[in-house]
């Protein structure tokens, strides 16, 4: 994607693939995302290389959609293609561009903790339907999918935002700059910055810290949260890593879901002190992230809050990683 305009989004017709003969298949990977990128509720989002999921796909012939395996979930997600959100995304999808003749079967491989706020259903959603548009030979913007993966979301929480697919779908920063009409911007940002995640594995559903968030905020608090924002696009297009640092604070939704993660606020010290750039909730939690200026850094930090977080007697997962420009990918 070379644009940083991605377009804006004008829902059209889109011409029937004609692709997709019985026996093809297709494996892709999709990766996971950090949403909000703290002060950026809902409007921010970036990839990681790893952890991420992939689909195998194959085109059958008889219509309609089947998952016949599901690794990695332990069970939590349903093979019902009626309930889960890859095959009901790609349905939509299908519905969409004329399609529904043919036949497919799924397999979703989990390969990132589900409910870890690092977007687990969004890289199973995307890699989905980069899968569908590949097999079908489909050549439309890959935009065109935002909004059937913003319908998986809906039915994964209860909310269809786009910080999570964006990312997954597109690679790299993405600012979602309005959501009616859909309009999504691809941002720039230093190459050098990294990405260290720790997940605690403790348990924070996204439709339930989405309840928790205040409904009605103050107007010094939009003043501080708007200048933060704006501080982090430009520190993002100016390559300037410590204006990003100073301006990745959130007196929104940090202060409320915080509450939720064990020792967040001290994990943030230990971060800080071991040279963090900034440090904060990935998505809805969770997870917690830093952005640091060399991977030696990422490293420290992931396995100074992974020791601490045994010490809690709380079992965790981590990840370093720069952002990830490429997006889903064929395997
Ligand atoms: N922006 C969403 C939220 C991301 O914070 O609820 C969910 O991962």
């Amino acid at each position: 994607m070379e644009d940083n305009k991605l377009q804006e989004f004008a829902p059209s017709p889109l011409a029937p693939p004609s692709g997709g003969r019985g026996g093809e298949s297709i494996r892709v990977f999709a990766p996971a995302t950090v949403a909000n990128v703290v002060c950026g509720f809902d409007v921010l989002g970036f990839a990681v290389d790893e952890p991420g999921d992939e689909v195998i796909m194959r085109i059958t012939n008889k219509p309609g959609i089947t998952i016949s395996k599901i690794t990695g979930d332990d069970g939590r997600l349903p093979l019902d293609p009626a309930k889960n959100t890859v095959s009901v995304s790609v349905q939509h999808y299908l519905q969409s561009v004329g399609r529904t003749d043919i036949g497919l079967d799924i397999e979703l491989h989990k390969k990132m903790p589900i409910g870890s706020g690092l977007g687990s259903s969004s890289a199973s959603t995307v890699a989905g339907l980069f899968a569908i548009k590949t097999l079908l030979g489909d050549d439309a913007d890959p935009i065109k999918l935002l909004p059937f993966a913003m319908k998986g979301e809906e039915m994964a929480c209860g909310h269809g935002h786009a910080d999570n697919v964006a990312p997954a779908l597109f690679g790299g920063f993405v600012l979602i700059r309005s959501y009616e009409p859909l309009d999504v911007v691809r941002l720039p940002h230093p190459k050098d910055l990294w990405c260290a995640i720790v997940f605690p594995d403790v348990d924070v559903p996204t439709r339930e810290a989405r309840q928790i968030i205040r409904k009605n905020i103050q107007m010094k608090d939009a003043v501080t949260q708007w200048g933060n924002i704006a501080g982090l696009v430009s520190g993002l297009f100016m390559q300037d890593i410590d204006l990003i640092g100073r301006s990745m604070k959130d007196v929104l939704v940090e202060p409320v879901r915080s509450m939720l993660i064990p020792d967040f606020y001290k994990m943030r010290e230990m971060a800080m002190e071991l040279g963090a750039v900034s440090f904060g909730i990935s998505g809805s939690g969770p997870s917690v992230f830093a952005f640091t200026k060399n991977e030696a850094t990422a490293r420290a930090i992931t396995q100074k809050l992974q020791q601490h977080l045994t010490g809690l007697k709380i079992g965790s997962n981590s990840y370093v990683s720069t952002i990830n420009d490429a997006g889903p990918k064929v395997l």
